[in-house]
């Protein structure tokens, strides 16, 4: 079966919620394993294993959390190979951020260092400090369609 990581950090929980609302999204399509972890938790097998990603962080300082790029800085060498060359690239990616002005920062964080593992970006959701119904309902979206575009690449 495949699989699809979700990785994310959050402390006072609005991440988490979004988290679990790409989980759910993704559960829409069926047929996939959905491992979610703290970022902390997530290691380089987690990734090496993964059909697609979905990656969620608070703006911390107009970046993504230190365990965020913990996760990033433990993995990277790892998914190299010499002769395949990176084992993520294309990999389908989504991106969720909260942030108390709107986590656009963050995001540019997450974007950027995307490049250097090859991530395919196909999506994201931004958010305030607060959320809504709306942003819930566009993170169910944002998984289900991450989802669907893996399942359309095989
Ligand atoms: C240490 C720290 C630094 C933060 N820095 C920023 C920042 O630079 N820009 C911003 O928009 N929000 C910042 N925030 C606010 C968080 O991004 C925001 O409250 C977010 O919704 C928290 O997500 P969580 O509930 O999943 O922990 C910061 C919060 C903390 C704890």
């Amino acid at each position: 079966m495949n699989k699809i990581l979700i990785v994310y950090h959050s402390q006072s929980g609005v991440v988490e919620r979004m988290a679990y609302a790409v989980k759910e999204g993704i559960e829409k399509i069926g047929n996939f394993e959905v491992v979610l972890k703290k970022a902390e938790q997530a290691n380089q097998d987690d990734l090496k294993t993964a059909s697609g990603i979905a990656i969620g962080t608070p703006d911390y300082f107009d970046y993504m959390a230190g365990t965020v790029k913990d996760f990033f800085d433990r993995t990277f060498y790892p998914v190299q190979s010499r002769i395949a060359g990176s084992l993520t690239a294309n990999m389908l990616c989504v991106f969720f951020v909260s942030g108390g002005t709107g986590g656009q920062p963050a995001m540019e964080s997450l974007k950027k260092i995307s490049m250097a593992f090859k991530f395919k970006v196909i999506d994201y959701v931004v958010c305030g400090p607060h959320l809504s119904e709306e942003i819930l309902e566009r993170c169910v979206e944002l998984g289900r369609k991450l989802a669907e575009t893996v399942k359309n690449k095989q």
